[in-house]
């Protein structure tokens, strides 16, 4: 069946049609800028419009970067204080017409990756850690995705991972990808200390095959280390498959 995801990021949100059988797009994606001040309701006016561009009556998948339990946003690290306490599936269904589930941008990812991508086939414990503006995290045991654990948030140098590792960070205190991978390594030594994953796949924007080749060699797992494959469209596809009834 064909589900619409959409993922809302801090500079676009973006969807497409999503054959949920093989996670391929069946359209073009449509994407539209992050209004400046997304609220709730800015950010649900994008999604309607989103919506309406692919004439859609059926079921959407949507991912947000924030802790989501239930449909009801938890926390806003990186998106508008106002979301939180936000009953985000209510307020998507309500200005789009159509029924919508809401997930975590990184649990949306991991699970396409677990479906579709690197992932596919792997039993044990896998973390998915996305690196880009924050750090978001899935975590699956035996392909059963355990939600938001938020593990971008670990305590680290005396704040938030994030804000000491990730991809942001990267650029705005220009770090090479060496000292970067420095920093990155001691948050996989800290995931690993804590949870011991038998895989840890690396996606984001930091799993394009020309960054991964600044940097991989500087890191080291006791975990097997995999880039994921799907990249810009896994969090897309990851909103159907959550989608799916
Ligand atoms: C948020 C997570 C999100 C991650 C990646 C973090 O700041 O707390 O919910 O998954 O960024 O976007």
């Amino acid at each position: 069946m064909e589900v619409l995801g959409i993922d809302i990021g801090g500079t676009g949100i973006k969807g497409a049609p999503v054959n949920t059988l093989d996670g391929s797009l069946t359209q073009d994606r449509h994407r539209i800028p992050t209004p400046e001040s997304a609220t709730p309701e800015a950010v649900a006016d994008v999604v309607a419009q989103i919506v309406d561009h692919f004439n859609w009556n059926g079921h959407v998948g949507c991912t947000i970067p924030a802790r989501v339990e239930h449909g009801l946003v938890r926390t806003a690290a990186n998106i508008h204080d106002e979301w939180i306490d936000t009953q985000v599936d209510n307020l998507l269904s309500q200005a789009s017409g159509c029924r919508v589930t809401v997930l975590n941008d990184a649990d949306a990812a991991g699970l396409a990756s677990m479906r579709f991508g690197a992932g596919r086939s792997l039993d044990g414990l896998v973390f998915f850690i996305t690196v880009g503006t924050g750090i978001g995290s899935a975590m699956f045991y035996n392909q059963q995705l355990v939600p938001n654990t938020e593990l971008g948030h670990l305590r680290l140098k005396g704040g938030s991972a994030e804000d000491y590792a990730s991809n942001r960070i990267r650029r705005q205190e220009e770090l090479s990808w060496k000292q970067w991978a420095k920093r990155f390594q001691k948050y996989l030594d800290r995931v690993e200390f804590l949870f011991a994953p038998d895989t840890i796949i690396l996606g984001g924007g930091i799993s394009r095959p020309q960054k991964v080749k600044e940097y991989w060699h500087h890191l080291k797992t006791r975990a097997e280390l995999i880039p994921a494959e799907l990249e810009n469209e896994a969090g897309i596809i990851g909103a159907a498959a959550a989608a799916t009834p």
